[in-house]
């Protein structure tokens, strides 16, 4: 049912500005020919804005039963083919990752008005590099790691704070112990798509397609 009360938050919402400052033109024929240097060049400018996390990006995966599942991640390393991210494997996403190891990653950044979308298998990364993750958190991050379940019941606040004391008292007397189940997860680009708004309407889009010579790329419509 439409209430007056929606009718104003519709109103509200039309009036909020989604148009960038002006950026370079984006193409087909301008772009570097590997998606993850866009990627990463663009993630550097952000940096030199001083954009608020801006290596932060949305991780949709598949669960076993097909339902989709989109969550907020760090990104944690890039290379020439991949993204690294770092999770439980017992969590939600770690379980729909060993279900169905494909992902999207999406970023945005608003003030540039750009999108970054990369999809691809996803698998674990070796042993040493998820132990190192793993080992450049917090402590505190470190004993919630330990001792809570993503996505599981939480006690109430007493025994939560017990049971982080403990596991916090035991990441100080043995800081090498890494949980197993801590894992840096390595998504393979395979398709990439991106988008460039314009200050006043419209923009650009393009996308990359990874076949078996390399990086293929097209403009599309936005
Ligand atoms: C800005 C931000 C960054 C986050 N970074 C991570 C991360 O790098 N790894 C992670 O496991 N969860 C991270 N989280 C928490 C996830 O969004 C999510 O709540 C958690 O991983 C459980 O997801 P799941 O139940 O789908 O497995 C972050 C949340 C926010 C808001």
């Amino acid at each position: 049912m439409t209430t007056g009360h929606d009718v104003s938050f519709r109103d509200v919402l039309r009036s909020i500005p989604t148009r960038p400052s002006e950026q370079p033109v984006l193409s087909a024929t301008g772009a570097p020919a590997n998606p993850l240097h866009l990627l990463r060049s663009w993630l550097e400018e952000e940096a030199d804005r001083g954009t608020h996390v801006p290596h932060a990006f949305a991780l949709a995966t598949v669960s076993a039963d097909g339902a989709p599942q989109g969550r907020t991640v760090i990104l944690k390393d890039l290379d020439d083919e991949a993204l690294w991210f770092a999770s439980s494997a017992r969590s939600p996403k770690g379980l729909a990752i060993s279900e169905n190891p494909v992902a999207e990653a999406v970023f945005y950044w608003a003030e540039t008005g750009r999108q970054i979308r990369v999809s691809g298998p996803v698998a674990p990364g070796p042993r040493e590099v998820s132990d190192a993750d793993f080992m450049g958190r917090h402590p505190k991050a470190r004993a919630g790691v330990i001792v809570g379940r993503q996505g599981t019941e939480r006690p109430d606040p007493d025994e939560a704070g017990s049971l982080l004391r403990d596991a916090l008292a035991h990441v100080e007397a043995d800081p090498d112990d890494v949980p197993g189940h801590w894992i840096a997860y390595r998504l393979e680009a395979r398709s990439v798509d991106v988008v460039q708004l314009r200050p006043a309407s419209g923009g650009e889009r393009i996308r990359y397609e990874r076949g078996d010579d390399g990086w293929a790329v097209v403009d599309l419509w936005p």
